[in-house]
């Protein structure tokens, strides 16, 4: 699994590419903003505060994507290089089989479908470059345009999984269809 170069996905209307230093007023904004946030808890420190933390946060990204770690892929609109919002792969399982995702998205974007086009993608991507058999996704119970995103993108509820770490979170999984994964 290696995630240079960086694999840049180009979808309908989105450009999914890689995340700049010169972003970090972007990525202040989605990790600070209250809607945006409203659901997202992170520990004191995971916050992103002002802007040396953005780009302590996009260093760490580059850090992942080097080592392996971790993929996180900025947005944006086709005609417009400016970041709308991000999608990531992470918290890898020990042998690279099982990812989550991770995604946020500007407010004044969010409700015309623009994550389920980058989340369709960045599924595909797991299963087919990255050979994923299962990925998951931990939202709020209460987050309804998180869980209406994941089940319209045939993410399924599992009600007997708990997050231990926030038992307000449910968890959703996608299994990986081709039978060569397992
Ligand atoms: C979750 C989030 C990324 C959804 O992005 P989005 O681009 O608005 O989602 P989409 O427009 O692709 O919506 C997916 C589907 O759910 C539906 N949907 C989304 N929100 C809905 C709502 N509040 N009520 C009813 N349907 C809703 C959409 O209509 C769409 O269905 P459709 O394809 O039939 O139209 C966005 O709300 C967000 O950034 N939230 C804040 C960050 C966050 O909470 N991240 C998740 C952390 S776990």
């Amino acid at each position: 699994m290696k995630f240079l170069p960086f694999p840049e996905i180009k979808t309908e209307r989105l450009q999914l590419r890689k995340i700049e230093e010169s972003d970090c007023d972007v990525i202040l904004f989605l990790r600070s903003d209250k809607t945006v946030n409203k659901f997202i808890k992170r520990t004191k420190s995971r916050r992103t505060k002002n802007k040396a933390d953005a780009l302590k946060f996009i260093t760490k990204i580059d850090n992942g994507i080097k080592n392996n770690k971790f993929i996180s892929w900025g947005i944006t609109l086709k005609n417009n290089p400016k970041i709308i919002g991000t999608i990531c792969l992470w918290n890898f399982s020990k042998n690279n089989k099982i990812a989550e995702v991770g995604y946020d998205l500007n407010p004044i974007f969010q409700r015309k479908g623009i994550m389920s086009e980058a989340l369709n993608y960045i599924v595909n991507f797991g299963f087919n470059t990255l050979n994923l058999s299962k990925i998951e996704a931990f939202t709020h119970i209460k987050n309804e345009n998180s869980r209406r995103l994941l089940e319209k993108n045939g993410f399924k509820f599992i009600k007997n999984r708990i997050d231990r770490g926030n038992t307000f979170n449910i968890i959703f999984e996608i299994e990986n269809p081709a039978a060569n994964s397992h």
